[in-house]
């Protein structure tokens, strides 16, 4: 696909952009520290978890975990309890797993060298990216699906609102045009993708770029994208997927006194009333899976399984 907009023309589009985010950006509380400890807990909530839920949340975890060396020494269980509400609870395990090495192979903080930080665990180009700009004050590009999404619009013709470019193009490209102040620009981008450059319905009559952009004049008119759905796609349970019963398994676990467990037969009730001896092998492939994953424990007494959170 040929890229039609010249980078030499970008000045004006980053002094388009730069107005306006000054006029319209969202207050977000991770935007007012360059702490690397707080930046990195906000990126991986932000992952997968909607905005309003992690500024709810964040404070939360930042009173319980104020420091990565706290959250190091925190038991898995702690740490999954203040992950309450969050949803997708392998995220809670790996960011403490991560802080226990940063611990061990750094003292404590987090390098400031993209070189280490993609040595670490959990850590993938994003996250260093969004660290070495948001925390160190690197000059670097970012991409995540929002930024992504954007710069395939203005760059690229697309013509339909579900295309984006291949994510090594993106990168590419978000290098060429990064301008000096790379933290403004990417944050704006950020709040671009998620207010008017949007998945299902661009606003394109609101958006500062619009005569600049590739894709308007084809996406402004086109009928809301489909959401995606996984249906059909993952395993399920009783036309319940086997993720929103994981979820569940943890929700009951974390009701469990800290350091007690449970009989599996006892958690299958608190998961479905109607539980029965018959769903045990059910039961137990989604435990196993979070067990795997770190998340649970299991442990024999007698003929019966017992499990409760990771310690
Ligand atoms: N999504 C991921 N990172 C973000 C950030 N820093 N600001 C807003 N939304 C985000």
């Amino acid at each position: 696909m040929a890229r039609r907009r010249s980078v030499r023309n970008s000045i004006l589009l980053h002094r388009r952009v730069r107005d306006w985010y000054e006029k319209h950006r969202r207050e977000l509380q991770w935007r007012t520290t360059t702490d690397p400890y707080e930046i990195l807990v906000s990126e991986v909530m932000l992952q997968q978890t909607q905005v309003s839920r992690v500024k709810a949340k964040l404070p939360l975890f930042l009173k319980s975990f104020p420091t990565l060396r706290a959250l190091a020494r925190a038991s898995n269980s702690d740490v999954l309890r203040a992950w309450t509400g969050m949803g997708y609870n392998n995220r809670a395990v790996r960011l403490r797993e991560l802080a226990r090495t940063v611990l061990e192979l750094h003292g404590g903080a987090l390098p400031r060298q993209s070189k280490a930080l993609l040595g670490l665990p959990g850590i993938g180009p994003y996250t260093a990216h969004a660290l070495l700009c948001f925390a160190f004050g690197k000059r670097v590009p970012l991409v995540d699906v929002n930024i992504r999404r954007v710069l395939s619009r203005v760059f690229w013709k697309m013509d339909d609102l579900s295309s984006s470019v291949a994510d090594a193009a993106a990168w590419e490209l978000a290098a060429e045009i990064l301008p000096r102040d790379a933290y403004v620009w990417n944050q704006a981008l950020m709040d671009l993708g998620a207010t008017v450059c949007t998945a299902r319905r661009p606003l394109c009559a609101s958006c500062p770029i619009r005569s600049q952009c590739a894709s308007a004049a084809l996406l402004e008119h086109a009928r809301p994208a489909r959401r995606i759905t996984r249906a059909g796609t993952e395993p399920s349970y009783q036309g319940v997927p086997q993720r929103i019963w994981r979820g569940r398994a943890v929700e009951a676990l974390r009701k469990v006194r800290a350091a007690s467990s449970i009989p599996l037969g006892e958690l299958g009730r608190r998961l479905k009333p109607d539980f029965h001896e018959g769903e045990a092998g059910w039961l137990l492939s989604v435990i196993e899976g979070l067990a795997k994953d770190g998340i649970v424990e299991t442990r024999s007494a007698g003929s019966a399984t017992r499990v409760r959170l990771a310690s």
